[in-house]
């Protein structure tokens, strides 16, 4: 085309992420640029922002005052029902963190994640839109000491306490997210979104359930925990939107029991958030304007425009269910669940066209309109609510809560406060006059204080000597330290070396960690000889020396490898106790994939049929905050030290074993070498010198990624060159602290970066 822009064509490539893009083009490629998501490019408060100051230099009574005066304040561009914001304000907490799922610990209202697509444009979260931009005022009046994160979870407890719910606690701490998150697994649909108001689409589900609802196997896939697509939990009409209590129940339990919640507490959060608000059904959602991140330019990031009426107040559109459960939606009290049992309930229609349950009794209480005043209209459930009636067990909870008004009330508050806090990790991370730790909170993971005084530079010294005396392996003592820390995941800030759990059941018992058992024996025996011998109140945790352990392996290894360094400590992990270990929770933490011990569960297949090995292992170097760099010379450093599981030789590409070289991507990326597949799946590889064709070593996919995908191959060239050595130990041992010190909240306070 003549005379055109030489700066573009029709689109303008880098801005518009034109399609085709690598994704389109290679669907099944490794997608490492996962790992550099939520960076500190994308973070305009800096690596040095810290986060706790700032949230502790507010008056937190100050704060929740101006928000309890904002929920009863109504605004005419979106007015309150019943003159109380309160309830909206609940949904937006409850789903803030209702995305929480216990398989990857991913989801949650910990980085405020519903600000950004898709959360922010899911149909659940239908009108949260409106509900954050009410909050606007507030957050812009307290600034970057008040996250949205935790404004979000605070404006559900204000509002919660307006309405009589004494609240059981708390915490501020939650770090934002700047960008959206592109790591997480929401599902396998694709959903067309051009038809985002078609509900039916918005929801599709057939995907990720394995049989039909009521067969004996009928399960959902892992690791998600919402029965549909754009949904934070399950469909109110029933599974199929078919109206069918029992099987709504089914899925009610599958769902809940993924966001780690038990019956008990699952009727407490769905009677409990009940009790107040309404459900907004008056327009079909066929009219209904596109979600926020597909709305346009002026409406200013809002999104489910409702051209009927006002769109908002009486006119108002969310779900397409209407009506409210209770007689007074602002107050807490017991009626939900006095009505709900006290009269028969019949399938009727809302206005929008959904399915939805009316008192049969035409003398049963009516509830007030929201915003007419002296308008009265019949009580409502949904189906989901019908289902805690119908399914014996949940009948069960409710009778008791039905008799016991204060146990409900407890139960309830204290499930809202596991529900809020679920994904916010060690208690060091906890910030605020109305933090509750008290005992017994068994979801929390408890660590106690420590009982003793920590060990110092003299202690420390001796006792790596001691270490070195046993005798133990560079390999089983780096294997054993490694294993202790590579449970932590920073989605939820679960797992770690702290807490020295390696020793306890599950992990002791995982086959993944069998490695480690005479390991932690030989430890525990330099622990009892050093603390034993003491008279000056210091002693050393199972948890400090197992990681001093892998600090002894390797600066040995450096030194070995004639890079002598030393390997950064810091001391003060404390031992739990068996008693505060939730031994199901932390089945969760169990891998199927642990690339950096080179382990594959041998159910693998089954657990994740159709994911790649290294899918699984980017994604735990994910879970871990690798960044591609980082995750690579990890990798490298630790197949030259072998903390291969079974401490086979597979990656193993050294003849020097235990010396901290860079051998392994020498060999990685060694022309002189050829690789062949060792079996039909391709899980498997012998590594063939290409002239004689003897074979040097062996190889599994999760060694082989690093020399067969451009990305990582291009880092293994950083250490493979001539001048790699040098580099390669000093990063090497970086991230290795940097793994150590994962969980260390108690001394790395609230930075989002480093
Ligand atoms: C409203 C479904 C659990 C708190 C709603 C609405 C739906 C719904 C469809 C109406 C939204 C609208 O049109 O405005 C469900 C389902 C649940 C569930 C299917 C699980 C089976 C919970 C939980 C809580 C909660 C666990 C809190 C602990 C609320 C509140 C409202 C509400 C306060 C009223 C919002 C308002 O007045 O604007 N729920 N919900 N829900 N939900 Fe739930």
């Amino acid at each position: 085309m003549e005379g055109r822009c030489p700066f573009g064509g029709d689109r303008i490539g880098g801005a518009h992420g034109n399609r085709p893009t690598l994704d389109n083009w290679y669907p099944h490629r490794l997608r490492v640029e996962v790992l550099h998501q939520n960076g500190l490019a994308a973070d305009p408060l800096g690596p040095d922002f810290d986060y706790a100051a700032a949230f502790n230099a507010i008056d937190l009574d100050a704060l929740k005052a101006d928000i309890k005066q904002f929920l009863t304040t109504s605004v005419a561009w979106w007015p309150s029902d019943y003159g109380n914001y309160g309830p909206q304000m609940i949904r937006m907490a409850w789903h803030s963190a209702g995305t929480y799922r216990i398989a990857d610990g991913r989801g949650g209202a910990g980085t405020g994640m519903q600000r950004f697509a898709p959360i922010s444009s899911w149909w659940d979260n239908g009108n949260t839109d409106k509900s954050r931009r009410l909050l606007q005022p507030i957050k812009h009046k307290y600034g970057n000491g008040l996250s949205w994160a935790d404004l979000m979870v605070l404006t559900g407890n204000c509002a919660l306490e307006i309405m009589g719910l004494p609240t059981y606690g708390f915490a501020g701490g939650r770090l934002d997210a700047w960008e959206a998150d592109n790591a997480t697994y929401w599902g396998p649909e694709v959903v067309d979104m051009g038809t985002l108001s078609d509900f039916e689409k918005m929801t599709g589900r057939d995907k990720r359930w394995r049989g039909k609802n009521g067969d004996a196997d009928y399960d959902l896939e892992n690791p998600l925990a919402a029965s549909h697509q754009a949904l934070i939990y399950v469909n109110p009409e029933g599974a199929y939107g078919d109206g069918d209590p029992v099987g709504s129940a089914r899925d009610i339990r599958i769902t809940f029991t993924r966001m780690a919640m038990n019956d008990e507490e699952t009727v407490a959060l769905i009677a409990g958030g009940h009790a107040f608000g309404k459900s907004h059904g008056m327009t079909p959602s066929k009219e209904i304007g596109p979600p926020p991140e597909m709305a346009p330019m002026e409406a200013m990031g809002l999104g489910w425009h409702n051209p009927r009426g006002t769109g908002n107040g009486k006119d108002t559109m969310t779900n397409g269910i209407e009506g409210s459960w209770t007689p007074d939606p602002t107050k807490w009290d017991n009626s939900y669940l006095e009505n709900l049992f006290k009269f028969e309930w019949v399938k009727t229609k809302s206005p929008a066209g959904s399915v939805q349950w009316t008192p049969q009794d035409p003398d049963a209480p009516k509830t007030p309109d929201a915003h007419v005043a002296g308008q009265m209209h019949p009580l409502m459930m949904m189906t989901t609510d019908i289902a805690l009636k119908v399914d014996p067990e949940y009948r069960k909870v409710c009778e008791k809560f039905l008799a016991d008004f204060d146990a409900f009330t407890q139960a309830f508050s204290k499930a809202w406060y596991k529900l809020t806090h679920r994904d916010m990790g060690p208690k060091h991370r906890y910030l605020g006059p109305e933090v509750t730790l008290e005992d017994g909170l068994l979801w929390q993971d408890p660590i106690p204080d420590a009982t003793h005084a920590p060990i110092g530079e003299a202690e420390i010294a001796a006792l790596k000597q001691a270490i070195a005396a046993t005798g133990l392996s560079v390999s089983d003592l780096a294997f054993t330290a490694f294993s202790s820390a590579a449970t932590y995941r920073d989605s939820d800030k679960r797992g770690g070396a702290n807490g020295g759990r390696l020793a306890l059941a599950p992990q002791k018992d995982w086959a993944v960690n069998q490695r480690a058992a005479p390991v932690v024996a030989a430890l525990r025996g330099v622990m009892a000889d050093f603390n034993g011998t003491r008279s000056d109140g210091k002693a050393v945790s199972l948890a400090d020396l197992i990681v001093l352990g892998g600090c002894v392996a390797v600066e040995k290894a450096a030194a070995a490898a004639g890079s002598p360094v030393t390997v950064p400590f810091t001391p003060g992990r404390v031992d739990t106790t068996q008693d505060l270990t939730d031994i199901e929770m932390f089945t969760w933490l169990k891998p199927v994939v642990d690339g950096f011990r080179n382990y594959v569960d041998a159910d693998y297949g089954r657990i994740a049929p159709g994911v790649s090995p290294e899918e699984l292992f980017l994604d735990r170097a994910n879970l871990m905050t690798l960044t591609a760099p980082e995750w690579v010379v990890l990798t490298g450093g630790l197949r030259v030290l072998n903390t291969n599981h079974d401490g086979s030789d597979t990656g193993v590409f050294t003849d020097r074993v235990g010396v901290l070289t860079t051998d392994f991507f020498r060999a990685l990326t060694d022309t002189d070498l050829v690789w062949e597949k060792e079996d039909a799946e391709g899980m498997r590889f012998a590594l063939k010198d290409r002239a004689s064709g003897a074979v040097r070593f062996h190889a599994s996919r999760n060694d082989l990624v690093f020399g067969a995908n451009a990305q990582l191959r291009s880092l293994a060239d950083v250490y493979a060159g001539s001048d790699g050595q040098a580099r390669f130990v000093t990063d090497f041992v970086r991230v290795w602290d940097k793994v150590m010190m994962l969980d260390r909240y108690d001394v790395k306070g609230h930075r989002r970066h480093g």
